[in-house]
């Protein structure tokens, strides 16, 4: 494990009191809960299910019958948006914007092939949706809205309100993406007239394998998967306890001043990269982006060349999204804000916990220094007056 871990935009560690809550579930109390066995073993499990429930349903001002859990994020993100354009069995239109996680663009992309359309909106350089363009994009078929909360890559975190209101006003169904924000940066189901969220463990301490989808009780969903019928006949299969237990714990430990040590580790690392290493543009807002994430370009080199050097010198970042730096290709999020190809390659993610130490981030700040300096000087894009 590197030593210094700076990718908590892709996961996090598990806090080991969250561990502490679960591990009675996985070793003594190891019951299913569905609560139809008979048993007392069983009743209890599913007291403890119900529990984590309420837990999950009060940090986004939910009912608990309007939680359903799942492995994570990719399932409630898919069983969201093909459970709801299958359950009206019409074709349907659906909104949402360039720059959404692939659990969401490759959903949609799936549920073409079913005869439901879809319209992507543009965002402006910070990552913003253009909201002009997002109520141009409304048709009077749109069943859904779909708009994450906190982007991947930049953590731009969008208008949540407005948009749920300009769905509210027009009838139409709004689904967020949380995955990235929850636990990081507050949302409240009611208040942003939402249909359904999809949120995970593994962002905030917990474990991995488990995450949970929001549902408005009035909203009507078909499964996506068929077997038994758990979790309000949506969502089969025997329930993850120990998850379900380790998530409720890990909101509930997300507290004010982990948001605010993370938020300063983000800009001490920013202004230092901004003081000492030339030719950087930060990708999103500092003020207004999420606390956990900076995306920086260093210009004229490769992003996919600091991260190796990092990763020599003990630390783990990330370029583009997890998923595009296995494939080398330019940041799709950074492509939609308008960037550059080169610029584009040429971006770091770097995202924080509360287990990061200002330490930590000044080593990572000496250690960027070198690799930037050296590898512009081998790079034959570098200006050479300035090199
Ligand atoms: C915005 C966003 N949505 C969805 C996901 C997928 O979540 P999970 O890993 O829990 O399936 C991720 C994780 O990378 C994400 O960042």
């Amino acid at each position: 494990m590197n030593e210094i871990y700076l990718d908590n935009a892709t996961t996090t560690q598990l806090d080991p009191w969250v561990l502490e809550e679960m591990k009675p579930f996985l070793l003594q109390e190891y019951a299913a809960p569905s609560g139809h066995f008979g048993y007392q073993a069983s009743l209890d499990a599913k007291e403890k299910l119900e529990q984590a429930r309420a837990t999950i349903a009060r940090s986004i001002n939910a009912e608990p019958e309007e939680i359903i859990f799942t492995s994570g994020g990719t399932e409630a993100n898919n069983l969201a948006l093909l459970g709801l354009a299958r359950a009206l069995k019409k074709p349907a239109h659906l909104v949402t914007t360039a720059i959404e996680h692939e659990s969401v663009l490759n959903t949609l992309k799936a549920l073409k092939k079913e005869g439901v359309e879809f319209t992507l909106v543009g965002v402006d350089q910070n990552g913003l949706i253009k909201l002009d363009e997002f109520k141009a994009a409304l048709r009077p078929e749109t069943i859904l809205c779909s708009v994450q909360l906190v982007n991947q890559e930049v953590g731009t975190i969008q208008p949540l309100k407005k948009i749920g209101k300009l769905c509210a006003e027009r009838g139409i169904g709004f689904h967020t993406d949380a995955v990235n924000g929850w636990g990081r940066v507050g949302f409240d189901v009611k208040k942003t007239n939402l249909s359904l969220a999809a949120l995970t463990a593994h962002k905030i301490h917990g474990p991995k394998g488990i995450g949970a989808l929001y549902k408005r009780k009035d909203v009507k969903l078909s499964p996506i998967m068929y077997g038994g019928y758990n979790e309000f006949e949506l969502r089969p299969g025997t329930e993850n306890l120990p998850g379900a237990v380790g998530m409720a714990r890990a909101v509930e430990m997300m507290k004010p001043e982990h948001i605010e040590h993370i938020d300063k580790l983000k800009r001490m690392l920013w202004w230092g990269i901004k003081k000492d290493i030339p030719w950087v543009h930060l990708n999103g807002s500092i003020d207004r982006g999420a606390p956990h994430i900076i995306n920086v370009t260093f210009d004229y080199i490769e992003g996919e060349s600091i991260l190796l050097h990092l990763d020599m010198q003990g630390i783990a970042a990330a370029t583009g999204s997890a998923c595009f730096s296995k494939a080398l290709e330019a940041s799709y999020v950074l492509l939609a804000m308008g960037r550059p190809h080169e610029q584009a390659h040429g971006s770091m993610r770097f995202s924080f916990s509360r287990f990061n130490t200002e330490e930590e981030i000044k080593r990572t700040l000496d250690a960027l220094k070198g690799i930037v300096a050296d590898l512009r000087k081998l790079s034959p894009l570098t200006p050479d007056k300035e090199a």
